[in-house]
């Protein structure tokens, strides 16, 4: 060490940084045994970590419960009387719940899930707008060992029979419906559609959100207000052992049918309650929003579990941000005095391209720190954020994390020390994640090269498995490093350590930071008559991200038309949801293929994004370079 380098501005605070980074790695058992001490545990447990590769499981033996973690625990002390959520509906209708009234709603609803048969083990699937109900219904199933999966209330009958089919859901908790827009998204009926396909389920409780009369099915179909008039005050909470899992949440991957990740109840309190502190610096008075759907993961780990682990009060909004007009997340911010702001970079990249008369309108004083998920920020829209939402004094935590991982894993931490910034990278690996970037041999790449990422030790927010097919989780992310978790992603560590993320390595795309797998796209297409087959690429999109494409082939006798086109963008829109539709389609006659008949990946997407096909990172797909240049000039001219 020189004094040149002491005297270096942020020297100190790095080093106080890494020492902890460091010792965390050097000790990964101790240093997450300390941090799984600040939870309430009915048992401790035997042993922090059995790691028998590639399945892990932390505080063995533990015993918790979600529900005590996040409300009970609150209710003994005085803030029973602060307010956990407050809630706005789209039309302007508002509530809200101290921890009390919190508490309070969500014994009662343990109480009809119970007088519905429902007992630990079970599972059950909440199809729900964004309104207290959903995370009361999740708590609730935490209360008493019920397994949750929530489904994202823009998914489509066909993708919500799937998910509950697999999971073997006894119950359906949906609504009468939701407001988006200024509309009514009828979720009872796309409800009924599934329930027709969807023999595990028993019962339907529904939710009375919008006062409208929907198809009740006798015997099948209760209200949720009539099942409450039978509902006792208190039901006690169910201890579990640390890797009872709290929930499984569905997402997409390399092949066709969606995966449903398992995550634990200990292991994923104690991870999320630690990062949370470190990347939000949680404060009592901390008025903490989350403008994801609590339907991703974000919106479980960053809405319900980790802030309500905190006692922390929380915002929840059910519509759209950009209704009645353009400024309602503005007035939001200002009517509670929203102190930590969490949003996605497609989100801000739409408001940006609105310009800034509109936060400008409101007083967005109350904030103190700003953070970003779920896709690559561009330094453009992070310079918009940090001028005029954090008005150039909030610090933005852009933190990178899947739905496998649980909770953050990279990304600035001002509450253990506020590193220098720099727009667009997600800063460090948080203490305990051993991230490194390396090529295809597993080798860790010098600084500034791209690699693959990947997590070199377990960590306590991991995944357990995919729910029922183990070997699929062993191939999918431990087989291609073993010892490694393989992200997925491409990432660049530069000289000074910071973390680059550019997007993924594999057959996924982000459409607005929703993650969608290409043979998912592609078989939804296929099952409409006129296509035979089909090709689903992504094109880089000024706001969203990335955007569909789909190269579509279509069967003898079928001719390509705009109508046949608008058919297939509402099918698909059907089969697996709005959050699905393609922003072009063309109709091809042959596909791009390897000999061994894979779609090569990167020719669809240098067509789909009109560069060269030099100017796309090599998806894995095994074809050599002058083949895919020959299929590349081929599929140009057919489109
Ligand atoms: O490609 C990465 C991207 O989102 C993927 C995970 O998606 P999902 O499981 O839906 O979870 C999203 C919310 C936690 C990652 O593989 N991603 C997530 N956060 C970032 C990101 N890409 C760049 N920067 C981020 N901060």
């Amino acid at each position: 060490m020189t004094d040149a380098m002491v005297s270096q501005p942020g020297y100190w605070a790095r080093k106080r940084y890494f020492e902890l980074y460091d010792r965390s790695l050097r000790h990964p058992e101790e240093f997450w045994a300390e941090e799984a001490r600040k939870l309430d545990w009915f048992k401790t447990w035997d042993k922090v970590l059995e790691w028998k590769p590639p399945f892990a499981r932390w505080f063995v033996g533990g015993q918790l419960n979600a529900c005590h973690q996040c409300v009970d625990r609150h209710v003994k002390t005085w803030r029973k009387s602060k307010v956990a959520i407050y809630w706005e509906g789209e039309p302007g209708d508002t509530r809200v719940l101290s921890y009390s009234t919190l508490y309070g709603e969500i014994n009662r609803c343990a109480s009809v899930l119970k007088n519905l048969g429902l007992r630990k083990g079970d599972t059950a699937a909440l199809y729900l707008p964004m309104i207290p109900e959903l995370p009361i219904f999740m708590l609730a199933c935490g209360r008493i060992g019920v397994t949750h999966t929530v489904i994202f209330s823009g998914f489509s009958a066909q993708s919500l029979a799937d998910r509950m089919n697999d999971i073997g859901a006894k119950l359906l908790v949906t609504a009468d419906g939701g407001f988006r827009r200024g509309n009514v998204i009828p979720l009872k009926e796309i409800a009924d559609e599934a329930l027709a396909l969807s023999p595990c389920v028993e019962k339907a409780v529904v939710v009375n959100r919008v006062g409208k009369s929907v198809p009740m099915q006798r015997g099948r179909d209760f209200w949720y207000h009539h099942l409450l008039e039978d509902a006792v005050p208190s039901v006690e909470t169910v201890s579990v052992e640390s890797s009872h899992p709290l929930y499984i949440l569905y997402t997409s991957g390399t092949t066709g049918k969606p995966k449903g990740i398992v995550h634990s109840t200990g292991g994923y309190l104690v991870f999320n309650h630690s990062n949370y502190q470190w990347v939000f610096d949680i404060k009592e008075e901390s008025v903490y929003w989350c403008t994801a759907d609590v339907g991703w993961v974000t919106g479980h780990s960053s809405i319900v579990y980790a802030p309500l682990s905190h006692g922390a009060a929380i915002v929840l909004y059910e519509g759209s941000p950009d209704y009645p007009s353009l400024d309602r997340w503005w007035n939001i911010i200002e009517t509670y005095g929203v102190t930590t702001f969490y949003t996605s970079p497609t989100a801000i990249r739409m408001f940006m391209q609105h310009g800034e008369e509109e936060p400008a309108r409101h007083d967005l004083s109350s904030l103190e720190l700003l953070g970003t998920v779920g896709e690559p920020i561009n330094p453009e829209a992070w310079l918009w954020y940090y001028k005029h939402i954090g008005g150039e004094r909030c610090p933005i935590v852009d933190t990178w994390w899947q739905t496998e991982t649980g909770g953050i894993m990279i990304s600035h931490a001002p509450g253990i020390q506020l590193l220098a910034l720099k727009p667009g990278s997600a800063g460090f690996p948080l203490p305990g994640i051993d991230a490194a970037v390396v090529n295809e041999s597993g080798e860790a790449v010098a600084p500034g090269e791209k690699g693959l990422l990947v997590i070199r030790k377990p960590w306590p927010g991991m995944f357990l498995t995919l729910h029922g097919d183990p070997e699929r989780y062993k191939q999918t992310y431990w087989e291609r490093f073993p010892g490694s978790y393989h992200t997925g992603d491409y990432a660049v560590k530069d000289e000074e350590g910071y973390f680059w993320l550019l997007g993924r390595a594999d057959e996924v795309i982000k459409v607005a930071g929703h993650r969608l797998g290409t043979l998912e796209l592609e078989n939804a297409v296929i099952s409409h008559p006129a296509v035979v087959e089909c090709g689903a690429a992504s094109k880089p999109d000024p706001i969203k991200g990335e955007a569909i494409v789909l190269f579509v082939i279509l069967r003898n006798g079928y001719e390509a038309s705009d109508d046949l086109s608008k058919e297939l963008v509402a099918h698909i829109r059907k089969v697996v949801g709005p959050v699905a539709t393609p922003e072009r389609l063309f109709f091809v006659a042959k596909l791009p293929k390897t000999r061994s008949g894979k779609i090569m990946r990167r020719v669809l997407k240098a067509v789909a994004s009109e560069v060269d096909i030099g100017d796309v990172s090599t998806l894995e797909d095994g074809a050599s370079v002058d083949e895919a240049k020959a299929a590349y000039e081929d599929l140009k001219k057919a489109v």
